[in-house]
């Protein structure tokens, strides 16, 4: 099984790209924008979330293209819930349908596919579908696709809050371990990196409860295009201005000049606090 190849122009610009700096290794979208796409068309909120569908399949395949290991969709918060009954209805029904008409394309892709989130709050044929295409892709080593869907910021940090009582109180880890470093090993996102760029569609200047604790210094961009007419083009743009951005993550220019010279590796030891700068 192989990736599909860019071709074309569209290759061109993906060199470009590839040439002009280095690629995030983690994107996180929060993809807005749907039902005002929908209703500029005068057609229903749906139609939006379907369009929305079509952009996900052009993103997914683009970023394994461009090599970047995890893309994070924040496809269903806890708070969409709250949505009228009959869009939350259609929205599972969607996912469902996606999820059946994707997977055999996604496993040829390489594509491995991951959930975060209350995935025991959506409807039982949907957690089925889900866990069995997270499954069927398991081994794969291309793009790391993970799927927000009941998820919250918050409900990922209470969780780990809970958590972390729970190993404290049965005496398995003490006060004095509780750092930063530990409390990442108990949030849902634990086996990936922090996303490096952060794109929210739709021109909205808002985090939404996304990973409040796993965006601390990921870039944002923002994007005036409504999800659904997010597509590659769109998404070169938010990764050649990710390459324009410098990255000080609390430090001076300088001393990131001096670190980013003596490589990648000694720069994750110093963000892990484990290097001096
Ligand atoms: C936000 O637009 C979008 C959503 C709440 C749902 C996103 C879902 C999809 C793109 C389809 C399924 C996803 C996958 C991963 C297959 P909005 O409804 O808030 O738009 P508005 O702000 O214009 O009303």
């Amino acid at each position: 099984m192989a990736l599909k190849k860019a071709t074309g122009k569209d290759k061109e610009l993906q060199d470009r790209l590839l040439a002009d700096g280095a690629i995030p290794q983690h994107i996180a979208i929060i993809m807005d924008g749907n039902g005002r796409w929908a209703k500029r068309r005068g057609m229903p909120r749906i139609a939006g979330h379907r369009e929305g569908v079509n952009a996900v399949r052009d993103i997914v395949e683009t970023c394994g293209q461009l090599g970047v290991k995890f893309l994070t969709l924040y496809a269903f918060s806890t708070e969409n819930w709250k949505r009228p009954g009959d869009e939350v209805s259609m929205l599972m029904r969607l996912l469902l349908k996606a999820l059946r008409d994707e997977r055999d394309r996604l496993h040829q892709n390489e594509v491995r596919l991951k959930a975060i989130g209350n995935i025991s709050a959506l409807p039982q044929d949907v957690q089925d579908e889900l866990l069995e295409a997270i499954d069927l892709m398991r081994n794969n080593t291309g793009l790391t696709l993970v799927l927000a869907l009941s998820y919250s910021g918050r409900w990922d940090i209470t969780n780990a809050v809970r958590k972390i009582h729970e190993d404290a109180t049965a005496g398995k880890i003490a006060r004095e371990q509780i750092t930063e470093e530990l409390f990442d090993t108990y949030l849902s996102t634990k086996e990936f990196p922090d996303p490096d760029l952060l794109i929210r569609t739709s021109g909205e200047l808002r985090i939404s409860n996304f990973l409040l604790w796993q965006l601390a210094y990921s870039e944002m961009y923002i994007s005036p295009d409504f999800w659904p007419d997010f597509r590659r083009k769109s998404l070169y743009k938010a990764v050649s201005e990710y390459q324009k951005r410098e990255r000080r993550f609390g430090m001076t220019s300088e001393q990131v000049r001096h670190t980013s010279s003596r490589g990648t590796k000694y720069f994750e030891r110093l963000l892990k606090g484990v290097a001096k700068p």
